[in-house]
């Protein structure tokens, strides 16, 4: 068996951790919404065609933040379409599929509410701009007494939506996106829809689109640019990473994180950079708002389109998650932890049936992914302080990266004393003992620990068998005076809940 360490103090504090890290994501694509969130008929929905179901999953899952309505989709999309009792269906150049707009803005924040979750919503920079921005926050946020706030009203919401968190368009870097622009065109239009929009609501908080990836050949000069030109007027940048493994290389594929550490730091680097520059008193933080796996639909997608270009809520981007893929979604949630200084807001890209750790049949049932398990056990049980995690970890190298240590942990603190410990074990063959000096903490006893393992990487969770990749408890450990010693399985998520005595 091998051994690792894990050394925690008190006083190794990384920050407070933002609730906003538990977000997910929503997009006017395939399912998501259309037999995902809003589903008239099932018998399951409510009087407003919410499918419960689905809100009780999500409740249960511990979102807290859901960015809407996308995504490519937002590139081309009028918000005005969306509102009022005349919905014109429209074609979404996105997904080449048909959107009728049943659902929009006011079933958004209807939704948001039931769900106890906050809306992050996107404005379109792609085929719109200043104006358009300027009139959505007019709409959502303005009391009353101007023409869209009051066209609000008559719509039925007589109180601001109050939206507070809003995403200055998406993946503009990209030449798929409609209205794609270069990083000097997309950083002056930001910064004056920005302008237009901090001054119809001064308290709102604005998120400017990073590159759509760090492979992109743009990456770092697109951050420069743009936000030479934004810097002052926006709060966050965005980040978004996939992951894929076509090959069947678990060792590479789930030491992926380590290009995601690398991420972070560049984008940090360069905020820092420009705020340099600009003798700025302001930091700008990270809002990691998609990340995900994303590769086991990409066939099915193709024949999809080839069957049905231009349907309505088609079945698009319907990963099923294996076993390895939710390891690699525990992984990647530590790393966000470990950062929790700069990186305050992540979205699980997405949340409902398109690449998302739920699914549901139209008409029919709704399960948890295995990806579900890792997202919902951070959202409950990583509050507090996100603790600086030293970890000793025997290391191994693969096709992609060298030294990738077997173990990856992350730790926090709670108001009330206690600590959790969050790690995965890359190892394919065998179980570690981790070591936690727990010096600082006083009196703590293992409350839990919580396993998620399955013998097969490709694993996965269905309608009929919904129970196949869930949390069990785990071999837990012992804890002599100031140290514990818990085993973790080979490939395994793991929760390790320490309360005081
Ligand atoms: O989440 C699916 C798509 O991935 C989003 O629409 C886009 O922003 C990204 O490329």
């Amino acid at each position: 068996m091998k051994k690792a360490k894990l050394t925690l103090d008190r006083a190794y504090q990384i920050a407070r951790i933002d609730p906003r890290l538990y977000g997910s994501f929503v997009e006017h694509l395939g399912r998501a919404v259309y037999g995902g969130l809003y589903e008239p008929g099932h018998p399951l929905a409510d009087e407003n065609g919410l499918r419960t179901d689905v809100m009780e999953l999500v409740k249960k899952m511990g979102v807290s933040v859901v960015r809407y309505p996308g995504g490519n989709f937002v590139s081309g999309f009028n918000w005005e379409d969306s509102v009022g009792p005349n919905r014109p269906k429209r074609l979404d150049l996105a997904w080449f599929t048909t959107e009728t707009n049943e659902f929009g803005l006011h079933e958004f924040c209807d939704w948001c509410k039931k769900t106890g979750t906050e809306p992050m919503y996107a404005i379109n920079l792609g085929t719109r701009g200043p104006e358009a921005a300027r009139d959505i926050v007019e709409y959502a946020n303005h009391p009353g007494g101007s023409k869209f706030s009051d066209m609000r009203i008559a719509n039925g919401a007589k109180d601001p939506l109050n939206i507070k968190l809003w995403c200055l368009g998406n993946e503009m870097d990209g030449p798929w996106q409609m209205g794609h622009k270069n990083a000097h065109e997309y950083g002056r239009t930001a910064c004056e829809a920005a302008k237009l929009m901090k001054w119809v609501d001064p308290s709102i908080e604005l998120v400017a689109c990073g590159s759509s990836s760090e492979g992109m050949p743009t990456f770092g000069d697109w951050e420069l640019t743009m936000l030479d030109e934004c810097y002052e007027q926006v709060d966050y940048v965005s980040l978004h990473r996939y992951f894929g493994n076509p090959t069947g290389d678990t060792a590479s594929f789930l030491a992926g994180t380590m290009n995601i550490e690398d991420f972070i730091r560049t984008v940090i680097s360069i905020c820092d950079a420009v705020k340099g520059k600009k003798r700025s008193k302001k930091q700008l933080n990270l809002s990691f708002d998609e990340w995900n796996v994303w590769y086991h639909s990409s066939q099915q997608d193709k024949e999809v389109w080839k069957r049905d270009k231009w349907g309505r809520a088609l079945p698009l981007l319907e990963d099923i998650y294996n076993f390895e893929d939710a390891l690699l979604c525990g992984a990647i949630l530590i790393t966000f932890l470990r950062h929790a200084d700069r990186v305050k807001i992540a979205c699980l890209a997405q949340l409902v049936n398109v690449i998302a750790p739920i699914m549901t049949r139209n008409g029919g049932g709704a399960w948890a992914q295995p990806t579900y398990w890792p997202f919902m056990h951070v959202a409950k049980y990583a509050r507090g302080i996100a603790l600086n995690a030293i970890v000793e970890s025997p290391k191994y190298d693969c096709r992609e990266f060298t030294d990738v240590p077997y173990i990856e942990s992350a730790a926090t603190l709670e108001d009330d004393g206690s600590v959790t410990v969050f790690a995965v074990n890359r190892d394919p063959e065998e179980d570690t003992v981790l070591e936690i000096d727990l010096h600082a903490f006083g009196g703590l006893r293992i409350a839990e620990h919580i396993l998620l393992h399955h013998d097969d990487v490709n694993a996965v969770n269905t309608e009929e068998n919904p129970g196949n990749v869930i949390p069990a408890a785990g071999p837990g450990g012992v804890i002599d005076g100031e140290k514990a010693a818990v085993r973790l399985p080979a490939l395994s998520w793991n929760v390790i809940r320490f309360e005081k005595i």
